[in-house]
């Protein structure tokens, strides 16, 4: 029996990946070298730190160009940018479909959690104006270790009273996330492509025209 539905945030619940590559692409173009979409691909699901020592590899910098406070400088300065296009978004760029999933979830007695790594999850919460659809938040503020590392999906279900990892299922769009909800001993449903997310028990290309209850269906076949 599944009683708690986990989702995680960017790629899920709102398409923030393009805000991410904006920052990502003006910092690169500060730096002087040009980031593609698909040196993108790489960052979705990581760390904030963890992008950026993507992005240098990605730039040809080697390993050791910057100091870790340098390092800190580069970061804030790319978040400050994300935030600026974060804080101009709308409740109209919820993905399609997610609100009525997630009501379907609820009227099924199901608990509700958020588990991203975006320490910025608060001020998106806020923008979509979605934060009281989840009965519990975890986000990247709250772990001390990012995915693929169980930690965020543990703590909800910690946080929902103890649920015990196998009656939760967890919707995620990055490889990593996947691995984390393996990690944590949960199912998993993955929110794009079987090619990209192999490991996933379910893949969905998104939430538009799908029902909680056809994937509990699926999902509960697959025990
Ligand atoms: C999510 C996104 C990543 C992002 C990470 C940290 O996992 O998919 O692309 O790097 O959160 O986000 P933050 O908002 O804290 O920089
Ligand atoms: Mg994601």
């Amino acid at each position: 029996m599944i009683r708690a539905a986990l989702f995680d945030l960017d790629g899920v619940i709102v398409d923030t990946a393009k805000y991410h590559y904006l920052a990502w692409r003006r910092l690169a173009a500060e730096l002087g070298f040009v980031f593609t979409e698909t040196d993108n691909e790489r960052l979705k699901g990581v760390s904030r730190m963890r992008s950026l020592d993507l992005l240098l590899e990605a730039g040809g910098f080697p390993e050791n160009s910057f100091t870790a406070t340098q390092k800190e400088e580069l970061a804030a300065r790319k978040n400050a940018w994300y935030v600026e296009y974060i804080s101009r978004m709308t409740p109209g760029e919820i993905l399609p479909g997610v609100l009525p999933f997630l009501a379907g979830a609820r009227a099924d007695g199901v608990r509700t959690a958020l588990g991203s790594a975006s320490r910025n999850t608060g001020i998106i919460l806020d923008r979509l104006e979605i934060g009281t659809l989840f009965d519990t938040v975890v986000d990247g503020t709250m772990v001390t270790r990012t995915k693929p590392d169980p930690e965020v999906f543990l703590r909800c279900a910690a946080r929902l009273g103890g649920i015990p990892a196998g009656e939760c299922v967890v919707f995620e769009d990055a490889e990593a996330g996947i691995e984390a909800a393996r990690a944590a001993g949960m199912r998993s449903v993955g929110i794009g492509t079987p090619q990209r997310l192999k490991q996933a028990d379910l893949v969905v290309p998104g939430f538009g025209g799908i029902t909680w209850q056809e994937i509990k269906n699926q999902l509960s076949t697959k025990v």
